[in-house]
This record gives structure tokens, sequence and C-alpha cells, in this order.
């Protein structure tokens, strides 16, 4: 069966990574994880004190900057910059103060969306975001937009969080996706919007279970429908 592409974007907490991983394995699809892109970025300048108000630094600094996956032993994608796994490190609290006012740097989303593209070149992959059915890969055949309730998603957040060990207090949990919500939603470059093609899904009251199988559900018959109709 030809393979498509699936794009994944929506609020940060609503589940995106956890649907496109699983989708991906039930699809023997490829899964890239494109906030950690842009999470690594973040890491890097952080790390290497990179003045984000000075596009010189900031041109230089991506120029430094090589970012990988790799699956692990235990069929989870970790990320590497530079060779190096920072996984663990990119998921803190420290790096989600600052991703998204990283994520408006007009270099940064450049360097990142090349990248992304040249991942997708192939097809068969499963790639979650802010952009990707807009801007990384308008041309997706599935694109599929998540949003749930802001408790929801704060609590979901914290608990994953706890699981890596890192205890945070729902408010700040809550004031951290509000002010993410805002600088997504807003910025003048690639802004979180709904493709008019994507299909929206609210996971407030339904379960990863669910949302996994309505996405594949969607993603079978849009592929039975361009075997029988090829473009
Ligand atoms: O999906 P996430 O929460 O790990 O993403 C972290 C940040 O990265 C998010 O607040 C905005 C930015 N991002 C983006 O601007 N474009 C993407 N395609 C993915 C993430």
């Amino acid at each position: 069966m030809r393979k498509i592409i699936i794009a994944i974007d929506g609020y940060s907490a609503c589940g995106k990574s956890t649907t496109a991983i699983e989708v991906a394995k039930e699809l023997g699809y490829k899964y890239i994880d494109s906030g950690a892109m842009y999470r690594a970025v973040t890491y890097y300048f952080l790390e290497h004190l990179v003045a984000i108000t000075n596009p010189k630094e900031v041109d230089r600094a991506l120029q430094q900057i090589k970012i990988s996956f790799m699956v692990n032993k235990k069929g989870d994608t970790e990320t590497f910059l530079n060779g190096i796994n920072i996984e663990k490190s990119i998921r803190k609290m420290r790096i989600s103060e600052f991703v998204s006012q990283v994520s408006t740097i007009k270099a940064v989303r450049d360097a990142m969306v090349s990248q992304q593209r040249k991942l997708g070149k192939d097809r068969g992959i499963v790639m979650d975001g802010r952009d990707i059915g807009t801007v990384v890969f308008p041309e997706a055949e599935l694109k599929i937009f998540l949003t749930a309730d802001i408790l929801v998603r704060a609590f979901r957040r914290q608990r994953e969080l706890l699981e890596r060990e890192d205890l945070v207090d729902i408010d700040s949990i809550i004031e951290n996706l509000q002010q993410r919500d805002k600088i997504d939603s807003n910025r003048t470059e690639s802004p979180l919007v709904k493709a008019a093609d994507a299909v929206g899904i609210d996971t407030t009251h339904i379960t990863i279970d669910e949302q996994v199988d309505e996405v594949i559900r969607i993603a079978l018959t849009k592929m039975i429908r361009s075997i029988k109709r090829p473009a």
C-alpha cells in the first residue's frame, strides 16, 4: 500500500506524541517528534549561553547543531544532539520554560523545517508538532489537530514529569502551558493553527487507546481511498 504522511498538530500535552508513537508502531511507520528538535536547539542555546536576540550568534550556533534520533532497546525514540543522548534533559521544565521563545526565531524554524522535510522524503512517517500540516508537509494525506481541556492537559503533563522524577506543582504547569499556547499561537512565523483540511479531535474525555484507534481508522480509510482513486 502506498505510504502516506501523517501530520499530528495541536497544543502542548494533548497526547500528540503518545498518539503519534502508537500510530507509527501500528502502521510500521517512522515517528518524528518535531518538538524534540526545538527542545534540542533550546538546550544547546542555554548550555552555550547563545544570545537569542543576536541573529549572528543564532546562525553560528545553528551551524554547530546536529540533531538525530535513535530507537532504544525498548522501542522508544531518543533524541541526540551532536551524538550525545539528551532525551532526559530536554523534557525538563527548564527547557519547557524557554522552548516557545526559541521556536519563534525564523532562522531556527527554517533550519528545523528543512531537516523535517528531509526526514519525511520517503513518506511512511508520522510527525507531531505545531506546523506539520500547515508548513512542513502541507501536502500530507492525513492531518490531525488535537485539543483538550487545559486542566486535563496539565494533569497529563504532571504525570509525565513525575515519571521522569521531576516533581512540578500543577499551577506552574498550567501557567507554562498557557504561556506556551499563547506564544505558539501568536508568533509571526508559522503560528499554531488548525489546517483547513485537518481533522480535529478533542481528547479531553477519551483515552489514549481511543485516540490512537481513531487516527488509525481515519488513516486506513485514506489509504484505501487512495488505492481506489490514484492521484
Ligand atoms: O511538542 P512539545 O511540547 O515538545 O514542543 C515544544 C515547543 O516546541 C512548543 O512549545 C513549540 C515548539 N514547536 C514548534 O514551534 N513547532 C513544532 N513543529 C513543534 C514544536
